[in-house]
């Protein structure tokens, strides 16, 4: 009986931001896999490399690059860093990765800094 291997399983990928985790297939952008299900997490921008909206680091786990990573966006050093284009890369294993670029965000967990009411009596 012949059997079906899928060479491609979907790999995950967790955005430490945010904590959101989802599947991408090994061919797909990481950015492209979030988009295809609807998630959140790595800003989106041209999905094409060109804007640099999707600047991340790759904490953990590898990639292989499906096109050029522009020097407008990531520098030598940042590369070697672990900095890349997640429109721009595929998962070769579980990824776990950071928002890098300009567009991030502070998602500081620190002390509420909104005032509540104070009573005047
Ligand atoms: S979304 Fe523009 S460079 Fe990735």
């Amino acid at each position: 009986m012949a059997m079906w291997i899928d060479t491609h399983p979907p790999l995950n990928v967790c955005v430490l931001q945010t904590g959101e985790t989802y599947a991408c297939a090994g061919g797909e952008s990481l950015l492209r896999g979030m988009l295809r299900l609807g998630r959140k997490g790595i800003p989106v921008g041209c999905v094409n490399g060109g804007c640099g909206a999707c600047k991340v680091r790759i904490v953990d786990g590898s990639v292989t690059t499906l096109g050029p990573i522009s020097r407008a966006h990531v520098s030598a050093d940042e590369e070697r860093a672990g900095v890349t284009l997640a429109c721009r890369v595929a998962p070769a294993s579980a990824v776990t990765l950071e928002v890098a670029g300009r567009l991030e965000r502070p998602f500081s967990r620190g002390p509420a800094t909104a005032t509540s009411p104070i009573s005047t009596q």
